[in-house]
């Protein structure tokens, strides 16, 4: 939800850390600040609200010196978006930047204001610094006065924090929020996640759970919760670092839907492999699915309708029962778990906290925690039984695009090589599987060297103040995630249907201003989506209907607009499918002038519950 950046350098910090808040912004973008040790062992700081630009703007005028700094990207919390609110948040000598929420923070300041401690934002963040500074009013050292500090606190929180009179030392916690070291030559670097140290250095260690650890330019000192001296694993970094930069698109969504069929085609590839008889399936090859009862399905946003997807294939194909929620519902609802389940965890990121939250919950409970990521070295991934990596590549537009088609390719594999596990897939089958999975890229690639008519559709959606997107089948969790997409970056009111359900209710809301978007490949429930079809254009709607040559040919339409699609294996409509849903998403907030890569209220990464 934030973004943090610490560095201990041997240069002004101020540039450094705004160069890399540009690769955190995607994180929060409400409001952001610096802070940095000065000369005089001062600390001084300079905070905007809005886009990470307002800040750059004002250093220019109040330049910001010292080498040790820190620096955030806020999406709030608590208390609105104002320079106010801004982090970093400094009382007496302590400077703080945090990610998470302090849950016990009312509690605390209601401590400290006994003690004459008053806080001056709306912030919890700023608790943080207040007990820390009471801690060294007292006489404590900082490092004690900060140990001290981190056992106040309930919730969740990553933190860096700086003191006066101290420009070798940074101070760095995590409980609940990524933490990662980076080790440069004679300076030290902190970060939320590894895109926003890529240009510092390519050698990190992630903190774990409860851990804190002390930075100076010598090295760090990482301490786990009891206090006691630990190591942690060094990773070295081979991410592209053209993830931040354009290529020459207009938007990074624009760039991300345009690099999905290289991302599917290294999905897809990862996880074939020669075998006698030509390429087979290898993937969960320690789980037989024979002896599986249950696959259970958890994620939240895009990546839930990739498990609602996936969810049709696993039962239809593997004929395994499958059970799929969202996880901020899953984790209270404490569903009872059969010990012979396997359970998946699907995450972009690897950092959504509710999604991390159901996680626990399973531990113990079903045979395997498994997890569908982006990032290997996440949060869900480093406590699961098993990780599959998706290959999508750094994802920076906070709308989700490669990513939901790169889990979807590796959950028909995971689905395929269950249905093989139980003999539900003959050899003939699989084969023309794998080879429709290879071909399925350049499909895609195609498709997307002419998606005009998605333009001109989308131009008259966005004068539209409702929207419906209609499925039936595999299409149906495809229009939920049409309607998110469309939603979350046009700011459009939009909603997803099964077809089927429209007349139980929804089909009151139809008139001549409702723009009805259909999703209906020709296949087994087309004519079922056709008479849907009929009874919204009996209503005036005004209709799109999505379908290849013949779907469209077949649907006896009078002036509708229509957004062909190629034609292939049913099985795998929902992967190519999902390239219409995000353009007309797309082309329709660039329509509307919305901020395409960073929606109003939203974050990439949801690290709070
Ligand atoms: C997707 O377009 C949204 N930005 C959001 O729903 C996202 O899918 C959700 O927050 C889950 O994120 P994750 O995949 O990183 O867990």
């Amino acid at each position: 939800m934030c973004g943090i950046i610490g560095i201990l350098g041997k240069h002004e910090a101020a540039p450094i850390l705004v160069e890399a808040l540009k690769r955190l912004e995607y994180r929060g973008y409400d409001s952001s600040g610096i802070a940095a040790v000065k000369s005089d062992g001062s600390i001084d700081r300079r905070r905007a609200v809005g886009k990470l630009a307002e800040l750059q703007d004002k250093l220019v005028f109040e330049p910001l010196e010292g080498k040790a700094g820190i620096g955030h990207t806020r999406w709030a919390t608590h208390g609105e978006p104002t320079e106010k609110n801004a982090h970093p948040h400094s009382v007496g000598h302590v400077s703080v930047v945090h990610n998470g929420i302090i849950e016990n923070f009312i509690d605390l300041r209601q401590e400290l204001s006994m003690d004459g401690y008053k806080s001056r934002t709306d912030t919890d963040t700023e608790t943080i610094a207040m007990v820390c500074s009471k801690f060294i009013d007292e006489g404590y050292e900082p490092i004690d006065a900060a140990r001290k500090t981190l056992s106040k606190l309930n919730g969740s929180y990553a933190i860096a924090m700086l003191f006066e009179g101290h420009e070798n030392f940074i101070f760095a916690a995590r409980s609940g929020s990524p933490l990662a070291v980076g080790y440069g030559k004679n300076e030290m670097y902190l970060g939320s996640d590894a895109l926003a140290l890529m240009p510092l250095t390519n050698k990190i260690s992630y903190l774990e759970e409860e851990d804190h650890a002390v930075l100076t330019r010598e090295g760090v000192k990482i301490y786990d919760q009891k206090g006691n001296f630990v190591s942690r694993s060094v990773t070295y970094l081979n991410q592209s670092i053209n993830a931040h930069d354009k290529l020459g698109f207009n938007h990074f969504m624009e760039k991300e839907i345009h690099e999905q069929p290289k991302a599917l085609e290294k999905a897809i590839k990862s996880y074939l492999c020669d075998g006698e008889t030509g390429q087979k399936i290898n993937i969960l090859e320690e789980v037989n699915f024979q002896n599986i009862s249950k696959v259970i399905l958890v994620a939240c946003g895009t990546a839930y309708y990739a498990c609602h997807v996936a969810k049709y294939w696993i039962e239809k194909i593997a004929k395994i029962q499958v059970e799929i929620d969202i996880a901020s519902e899953f984790r209270y609802r404490k569903p009872p778990l059969a010990r012979d389940s396997v359970a998946i965890f699907v995450s972009q990121s690897g950092e959504t906290a509710d999604t991390l939250a159901a996680l626990r919950y399973c531990h113990g409970k079903v045979l395997k925690i498994i997890s569908i990521v982006n990032v290997t070295t996440s949060s869900i991934a480093r406590e699961s039984d098993q990780i599959l990596e998706i290959h999508a590549g750094p994802e920076i537009g906070v709308a989700s695009t490669k990513a939901f088609t790169c889990q979807l390719a590796v959950l028909l594999l995971v689905t395929i090589k269950a249905a093989c596990d139980k003999s539900e897939y003959s050899e003939k089958r699989l084969k023309a599987t794998i080879n429709e999975l290879k071909n399925l890229p350049s499909s895609l690639g195609r498709y997307l060297e002419n998606i005009n008519s998605i333009k001109d559709v989308a131009y008259k959606l966005s004068t539209a103040d409702d929207i419906l997107f209609l499925g039936r089948g595999l299409m149906y969790p495809l229009a939920l995630e049409g309607a998110l997409k469309l939603k979350e970056i046009s700011y459009i009111h939009a909603e997803g249907y099964a077809s089927g359900e429209l007349k139980h209710g929804p089909i009151a809301l139809i008139d001549d201003t409702v723009p009805v978007i259909i999703l209906a490949p020709s296949d087994e429930l087309y004519e079922k989506s056709m008479s849907n079809m009929q009874e919204v254009i009996a209503r005036k709607a005004n209709v799109i209907l999505v379908s290849d040559k013949d779907g469209i040919q077949s649907a006896g339409l009078n002036g509708q607009d229509t957004i062909e699609m190629p034609c292939i294996d049913p099985l795998l409509t929902p992967l190519l499918y999902a390239l219409p849903v995000q353009l007309i998403a797309y082309f329709t907030a660039v329509y509307k002038g919305t901020d395409v890569d960073q929606p109003r209220n939203l974050a990439k990464s949801v690290t709070v519950e």
